[in-house]
């Protein structure tokens, strides 16, 4: 009998790749989701965190739990209802998943959980390992909160792994199509500075390490998903405009502007983060798309 995975938030960006990958791998694949009449391919378990309700019955079909849910960080500025609906997305939702698992009967050996290298703050050009001093700005206080409400499902004696996923690479959503419309409009400019480190994976690396979390039973704790070579904002910029075929003219976009138009969501693009990969390296993982280039080229470059 195949494994079924159970991914909450399953309908978004990772979860729709991850769910293709996991089937492809001949895994049984189920989602939680808040609006399971959607159209899906996939059996879709209702939830409704506000409510503090669960289908009882995707707690008892799954054997492995990764949680992906949350309201979207980028989708729209920060206001403070906007920020509690980020942070109560993941708490309660994680929280919610741990009571059901505490109370119920099951089968679960597993619970994989995402979070941020959003936790790391602005840390400038400084390395930062999974054992470095976390932020203490907005998103830094959304992953602690997050991690530790996660990391209580430890406590039921299941195997549990938080992945602190770096921007997710996918031509079909997250950063990479807001960046690249600019650049292909030939109005590409590196933001802010340009010096801000961006710790980068691709949507199929991050995928493929969800899925060793699943099936390697020595992962436990915490891992930076992110690629071995992050770049600064400027270098990014200037490799998606030649992957493009794009010249850059333009000046830098002043950080004021950003700050003008985005408000504190304009931290998420300025903050560094210089993200190690040597945690997830030493596990014997091998990235498919370790060096920017190749990343860009997966998406951009026609295959022949
Ligand atoms: N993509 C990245 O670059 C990146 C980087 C770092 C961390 N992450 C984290 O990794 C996780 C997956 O990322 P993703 O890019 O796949 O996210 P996504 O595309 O925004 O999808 C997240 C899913 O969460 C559910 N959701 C949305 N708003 C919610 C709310 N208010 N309450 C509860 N559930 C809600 C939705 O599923 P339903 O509508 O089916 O309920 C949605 O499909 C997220 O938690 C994200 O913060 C992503």
């Amino acid at each position: 009998m195949p494994d079924k995975i159970l991914i909450t938030g399953g309908s978004g960006l990772v979860g729709m790749r991850l769910s293709e990958m996991l089937i492809d791998l001949g895994y049984e694949v189920a989602h939680l989701s808040r609006s399971p009449g959607k159209f899906s391919h996939y059996k879709t378990f209702k939830w409704d965190i506000k409510e503090h309700y669960i289908d009882e019955s995707a707690i008892t079909y799954a054997d492995y739990i990764i949680h992906l849910a949350g309201a979207n960080v980028a989708a729209e500025k920060w206001t403070e209802d906007r920020k509690k609906e980020i942070i109560k997305s993941r708490i309660d939702s994680a929280g919610l998943l741990y009571k059901c698992l505490a109370e119920s009967k099951h089968h679960v050996k597993g619970f994989i959980s995402s979070s941020a290298i959003g936790i790391y703050g602005n840390s400038g050009e400084n390395l930062m390992s999974e054992e470095s001093t976390y932020g203490d700005d907005f998103l830094a206080e959304v992953c602690k909160k997050w991690e530790s409400t996660a990391w209580k499902v430890k406590e039921l004696g299941l195997r549990t792994v938080i992945l602190r996923l770096g921007v997710v690479l996918s031509s079909v959503g997250g950063a990479l199509p807001q960046m690249a419309r600019p650049v292909k409009m030939f109005a590409g400019a590196p933001l802010g500075s340009g010096n801000q480190y961006m710790s980068w994976i691709h949507i199929d690396d991050v995928c493929r390490l969800f899925i060793r979390a699943i099936e390697d039973t020595q992962f436990e704790g915490v891992y930076n998903a992110v690629a071995p070579h992050p770049v600064t904002n400027k270098e990014f910029t200037k490799k998606l405009a030649e992957v493009m075929h794009r010249p850059l003219l333009l000046p830098k976009v002043p950080a004021f502007a950003l700050n003008m138009v985005l408000g504190e969501l304009s931290e998420a693009i300025l903050f560094s983060q210089r993200v190690s990969a040597n945690k997830v390296i030493q596990t014997g993982f091998t990235f498919e798309y370790a060096y920017l280039d190749e990343a860009l080229a997966s998406f951009y470059e026609k295959k022949a």
